[in-house]
């Protein structure tokens, strides 16, 4: 029988206790540089920006976000695969990197992305022996497959994602180990997944992605994850209860309502009871940081605002005709949904383990769900 709809409370003590969880995983300096920096390859938005953004509220908003944010860069996956480079290696490093990276490498002093860099650079110049002490390689997706970043400092894939990840699922009581089964739903060409799969060697990574290039390339160079190409639309063919974790970065933050719905049911009969999934959306701060950006589709987050306040929800369609590099989809595009809109619709077969608004980038809230 299905469960009465309960109304979402922002006082409930799960997700208080959320909050007070934060306090673990904050680092309050050097996120926005990280990812300004590590984003210079990225597709550039386009367009002008129209003038009304509030950027006092961004302003706050960034504060915010940077103070909860999950990717702190120094969890135990960063901080273990980043400690088995030696002085020597370093050393070799310096040496290869050209001035730009240097200007990078130094801005990083005293911030944990620096021995991030010492890992990804490293890979990237082929100093001997990073590549065997950390599991990670330097296979790079060429500029026409689908990446999050294309440049020498993304090489090897995205330990900070990977970390955080790591981290949410051991909170979450599902801790990834050996013979544990994880999907990386919406994957392109496996940044994350390739990170996860080189830390815990004795776990099954399964990666899924519409975008056929990029999981064509993935199945070609990152043979430690077993990747495949998905549906715009369930099912995919794994069996029941097949899974006891799975994650998806920047996935249903794009799905429109119903497709989105759908997935997470899907989710639901891939995930064994007491899995988990970890997950973003769009949010209300969303809003005030990609108008702050000044993003082309300024004046369509007006009216994503609007919605949010009157039904929670807000979907719009900026890929077109060409779709999300190549992927055409009238449903999939900008979703914006409020935690109130979501619980509701997906309480009989999750519980909430964890909601971080706001946490990746100052830009998407994050969630953790178990499956009941
Ligand atoms: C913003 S990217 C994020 C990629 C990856 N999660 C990461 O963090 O590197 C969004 C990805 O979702 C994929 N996508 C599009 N439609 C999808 C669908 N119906 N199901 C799963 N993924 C989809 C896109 O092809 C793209 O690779």
């Amino acid at each position: 029988m299905a469960r009465p709809q309960l109304p979402f409370r922002t006082d409930h003590p799960k997700l208080m206790q959320a909050r007070e969880r934060l306090a673990d995983v904050v680092y309050p300096g050097g996120l926005q540089s990280y990812f300004r920096l590590y984003q210079q390859g990225r597709r550039a938005d386009g367009g002008v920006a129209e003038p009304g953004a509030d950027l006092e509220l961004a302003a706050v908003a960034q504060r915010t976000a940077a103070a909860s944010s999950v990717l702190t860069l120094d969890g135990p996956l960063v901080r273990d695969l980043t400690g088995r480079i030696t002085d020597e290696q370093r050393a070799e490093l310096l040496e290869r990197l050209t001035p730009d990276q240097r200007g990078l490498w130094d801005s990083a002093a005293g911030t944990p992305y620096q021995p991030i860099l010492a890992v990804t650079f490293g890979l990237f110049h082929d100093v001997p022996g990073i590549a065997e002490a950390t599991g990670l390689h330097k296979a790079m997706p060429p500029a026409d497959v689908h990446a999050m970043a294309h440049v020498a400092q993304a090489t090897g894939g995205d330990l900070g994602y990977a970390d955080a990840v790591d981290q949410l699922l051991t909170k979450a009581g599902v801790p990834i180990g050996d013979g544990t089964r994880v999907l990386d739903f919406g994957c392109s060409s496996g940044r994350v997944a390739r990170v996860l799969a080189a830390y815990h060697p004795g776990a099954t990574f399964h990666g899924c992605d519409p975008n056929g290039p990029a999981i064509a390339w993935a199945q070609e160079h990152l043979p430690e994850v077993s990747f495949f190409q998905s549906p715009q639309r369930p099912p995919v063919d794994l069996p029941d209860g097949s899974l006891d974790a799975a994650y998806a970065i920047s996935i249903w933050s794009h799905f429109n309502a119903e497709p989105g719905l759908l997935w997470l049911a899907e989710m639901a009969r891939l995930i064994r009871s007491g899995g988990a999934i970890v997950f973003s959306t769009h949010g209300f701060q969303s809003i005030a940081t990609r108008a702050a950006r000044g993003e082309s589709w300024s004046g369509a987050l007006v009216q994503a605002a609007d919605d949010m306040y009157t039904s929670g929800f807000s979907f719009f369609n900026p890929f077109g005709e060409d779709g999300d590099w190549g992927v055409v989809d009238a449903d999939w595009g900008m979703a914006f949904l409020t935690p109130e809109w979501l619980m509701p619709r997906i309480q009989d077969e999750w519980f909430v383990d964890a909601f971080h608004p706001a946490a990746l980038e100052g830009d998407q809230d994050l969630w953790v769900l178990r499956r009941r």
